[in-house]
């Protein structure tokens, strides 16, 4: 079938607004309608695995950032992450017990595909969480799980982040389960959490409008800082990544208690600090953080929920109101603004969206 932008100005924007739709049909495919488990295409033994190795490039690294915390607090597994083009030159050693996880969008990464290579005959089992079912990383895979994001065609990734992200949660989940590290109870509640996810990010695809007028005045910034704890780390560095690769403007992701080992020496009045952070637990800490910023003259642009944004107080120069999300879908959840902030960023800019300068969309050669 022709693939057009269904009236959309860019191939991203309508990336971006049919995730609560793709995402449904991801959802529907790892947890049928009145299923109480979660079906995999084939069945993977996790309890005879210590450890795993995940692998990507790009966005599909960020991926692996936000799942390395789901699998070792939900699963209590040992995680090692890195990007594939360190990983395949560095050999290291994959001793017994090792499930090695690629994640790639098209398949087809060059770094990862060797990466992967690597490891087999190495690791115990080889899987990859892959949106292209008939690409080479997924033929060579004991198990793939595809993510069934839909072709995916502007080149900065969007659906098939938020797709990669729930396929890598479900699998967490089912690590937990069969590990005995979540109760029937819990792994209901975190079940029902994933089945509200596409009403969520509807909620969430409001924001539109504000993010719109904000960035605006962003499209002016040389650099910009984005800043996450936990596992909105990740997330900070997927939004510096899908703004510098749009709008060409410096952005550099940090762990919140990062900032004054360093990047605080960059704030002053020109320099927006974008800080993703839910109200969770560690959300005192990220306040303290915004205060040190805003004490430099800094421009703080808090995205939050309404308590968050609440408790944080005056000082603040601008707010996105998210809609309240557990901890645990939090990641998945504030992709939606940090693919947004990019778009009109890159919109207000007047850069080519869908095809910015240098880059591919499929890195095969290396
Ligand atoms: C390129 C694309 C990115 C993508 C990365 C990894 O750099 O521009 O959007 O995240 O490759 O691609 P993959 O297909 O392996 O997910």
């Amino acid at each position: 079938a022709r693939i057009d932008k269904g009236g959309h100005r860019h191939f991203m924007a309508k990336e971006i607004a049919e995730q609560p739709t793709v995402l449904a049909d991801a959802i529907s495919r790892y947890l049928p309608a009145g299923a109480d488990d979660i079906v995999l295409p084939e069945a993977i033994d996790f309890t005879a695995i210590d450890r795993l190795t995940m692998v990507a490039c790009g966005t599909a690294f960020y991926a692996c950032n936000v799942a390395k915390y789901w699998f070792e607090q939900l699963a209590r597994l040992p995680v090692e992450i890195d990007v594939a083009s360190e990983f395949r030159y560095r050999e290291p050693p994959v001793p017994k017990g090792t499930a090695a996880l690629f994640v790639s969008q098209s398949g087809e990464t060059a770094d990862t595909l060797a990466a992967l290579r690597y490891c087999a005959g190495k690791a115990d089992r080889i899987l990859s969480v892959v949106n292209v079912p008939e690409s080479s990383i997924s033929r060579e895979s004991d198990l793939a799980l595809p993510i069934h994001a839909g072709v995916e065609i502007g080149v900065a990734s969007t659906k098939a982040f938020t797709c990669q992200l729930l396929v890598l949660a479900l699998l967490a989940l089912e690590a937990a389960r069969q590990r005995g590290e979540i109760t029937a109870g819990e792994l209901q509640d975190r079940l029902e959490d994933v089945r509200a996810l596409p009403g969520l990010l509807n909620q969430a695809l409001t924001i539109g409008d504000p993010v719109e007028r904000l960035s605006r005045d962003l499209a002016e910034a040389r650099d910009i800082l984005f800043l996450g704890r936990g596992a909105m780390y990740p997330l900070a560095l997927e939004g510096a990544l899908k703004l510098k690769e749009i709008s060409y403007i410096h952005a550099e992701g940090y762990a919140s208690g990062e900032l004054k080992h360093g990047p605080i020496a960059l704030v002053d009045d020109h320099v927006p600090v974008i800080v993703m952070a839910p109200r969770d637990a560690l959300f005192e800490k990220t306040i303290s953080n915004m205060q040190e910023v805003m004490a430099r003259g800094g421009r703080i642009l808090l995205v939050s929920d309404a308590k968050g944004i609440k408790s944080a107080g005056d000082g603040v120069w601008r707010t996105i109101q998210m809609p309240d999300v557990s901890a645990f879908l939090a990641p998945i959840l504030y992709a939606i603004p940090a693919q947004l902030l990019a778009y009109h960023t890159a919109v207000a800019k007047g850069t080519d969206v869908d095809q910015p300068r240098n880059l591919a969309k499929s890195v095969t050669v290396e």
